[in-house]
């Protein structure tokens, strides 16, 4: 099968020199793909670059064959790219239904507003239960469910995660990624960036280590998990947390 993102031969930064020195990586369609490494790799610089917010001086970014790299965010939004920040981003005063709405602004049908609402709500049985309540009432793990709900509104074939554990506690997380990898049974690509390297390759299929800017190993997320090298540098005590 052809891959559904190609990034090939980028280098992008924010003005003053390069931060991605030569990026390529390749997504199958519907694969979990884990990008680890250290503080300022340029991990979240490649999310950038795929989202459109930030455009590479150098290389090419390809979505189903088709050029995206010169596209702005809303184009790529509507390609069918979209990415769950980092840092927690629902409207805490709107309620969880308004806030999963809000993941389909740029659609005006109403009707198929509704029905892919039906559908996230299936889904994620947090959306149907908790309706009506603030979004602020929610621990930090159902408000990361209902962000992962509200980027599904679009129906999107590749979901960006940038560090989906980030400031939860560590008897949700199998929860949350979890509700990852069933995303991705239901056809849809990931790619997932994560400080906590080993619980993030254990539920993706494939492994990416960043450092300087580059990609270091590539390869089966097992494989990577069993790399001594990688063992050492990011899966033991070094792992830095933010
Ligand atoms: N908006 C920005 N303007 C200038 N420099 C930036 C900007 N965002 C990131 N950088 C720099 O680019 C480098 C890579 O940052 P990036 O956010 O991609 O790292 P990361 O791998 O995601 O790190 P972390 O694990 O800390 O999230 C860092 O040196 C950072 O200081
Ligand atoms: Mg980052």
């Amino acid at each position: 099968m052809s891959d559904i993102l190609e990034i090939q031969g980028v280098f992008a930064g924010y003005g003053g020199g390069d931060i991605l020195r030569g990026v390529n990586l390749n997504l199958e369609p519907g694969t979990i793909t884990c990008i680890v490494g250290p503080n300022g790799a340029g991990k979240s610089t490649v999310m950038r670059v795929v989202s459109g917010v930030l455009h590479p001086r150098r290389g090419e970014v390809r979505f189903n064959g088709e050029r995206i790299d010169h596209l702005s965010p809303r184009q790529i939004l509507q390609a069918g790219i979209v990415q769950v920040p980092q840092n927690r981003s629902l409207f805490p005063g709107m309620t969880v239904e308004e806030n999963v709405r809000l993941g389909a602004y740029t659609l005006r049908d109403r009707a198929l507003v509704d029905r892919r609402l039906a559908e996230v709500s299936e889904q994620f049985p947090i959306v149907k239960e908790r309706a009506k309540d603030k979004a602020g009432s929610l621990s930090g793990g159902q408000q990361k469910l209902v962000e992962f709900a509200r980027s599904l509104m679009l129906d999107p074939k590749l979901v960006l995660l940038d560090e989906p554990s980030m400031g939860l506690e560590p008897r949700i997380l199998g929860h949350v990624f979890g509700t990852m990898v069933e995303m991705s049974k239901a056809g849809r690509t990931i790619l997932l960036v994560e400080q906590n390297a080993r619980k993030g390759l254990e539920s993706s299929d494939r492994g990416v280590v960043m450092e300087s800017g580059r990609v270091l190993l590539d390869g089966p997320a097992q494989g990577v998990l069993s790399d001594e090298r990688i063992g050492d540098l990011y899966l033991g005590g070094h792992v830095q947390q933010h």
